[in-house]
């Protein structure tokens, strides 16, 4: 697959899928990278690598180290590094570190959480050469905040809201929106409301791509099983069998037979 731009990737909208999926090591993207358009470095790292409750601890240098692995995975993708929690509090703040994360790694894009409040952000980060992929709807840095994962876009004046946030990080210069939890019919709405893509996650298929947190999707987090998530392989079996065959033969003498031995 030849590697997207920001141009490319605003001119599939509404006719071509766009396939996101997260990844935050080199084997992994490379695994990915022939099938996704964009390798997003998601700061679910911290829950699905690092085996922490949420997201909201994950620093700055942890996602440059994680995306530097990826770029070095995955050298033909779109890369996209989350800015986490903290990291965008202002926009200085917010480009002083979004200008860390170019010069330290191969990025290609920033996201950052939120709607309207984060506009002016967004649009002095895009002033400034910085490529910026916002995220709307149930944001997960806000998880404390609101007290659980709160699905978006259950009524008239949610779904009011998520338009104003789509339309305003539209205006301040983001090039494409993911959009997380929300009920479908809102996601399609949000859609057909903004010219840039727009990449769902929990929120149905009439949104123009999609993106899932890989070990969510193959089946290796255990612990977090939502219902949007199809499971493509049951990857914690697969590696437990495998485990134990090699416990297996290691105390039965089995391995290493002559075959493996110089
Ligand atoms: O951190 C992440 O993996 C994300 C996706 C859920 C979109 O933000």
């Amino acid at each position: 697959m030849k590697k997207h731009t920001i141009s490319t990737l605003k001119s599939i909208k509404g006719k071509e899928p766009i396939v996101m999926i997260t990844a935050y090591d080199a084997l992994f993207a490379r695994l990915f990278e022939e099938y996704a358009d964009i390798i997003l470095v998601g700061d679910s790292l911290n829950m699905s690598f690092l085996g922490k409750s949420d997201t909201l601890s994950t620093t700055l240098d942890q996602m440059i180290y994680h995306t530097n692995a990826v770029c070095n995975g995955a050298k033909k993708s779109f890369v996209v590094c989350d800015m986490p929690y903290g990291t965008y509090i202002d926009k200085k703040e917010a480009l002083k570190n979004a200008i860390k994360i170019y010069q330290e790694t191969k990025a290609d894009a920033v996201k950052i959480e939120g709607g309207v409040e984060k506009a002016e952000t967004i649009k002095y980060l895009t002033q400034n050469g910085i490529a910026v992929m916002g995220h709307i709807g149930l944001l997960p840095q806000f998880v404390r905040a609101e007290g659980g994962y709160k699905i978006k876009g259950k009524n008239e004046a949610e779904i009011e809201n998520l338009l104003k946030d789509a339309k305003a990080i539209e205006d301040a210069g983001a090039f494409c929106i993911v959009i997380e939890g929300v009920k479908s019919e809102a996601a399609k709405i949000v859609t057909k409301h903004v010219n840039i893509p727009v990449i769902g996650i929990g929120a149905g298929k009439d949104t123009d791509g999609q993106v899932l947190v890989w070990s969510d999707m193959l089946g290796f987090f255990e612990e977090f099983k939502p219902k949007f998530v199809k499971q493509y392989l049951n990857g914690a079996e697969l590696v437990k069998e495998a485990i134990k065959k090699y416990a297996d033969e290691v105390k039965n003498k089995e391995f290493p037979s002559e075959e493996y031995e110089y």
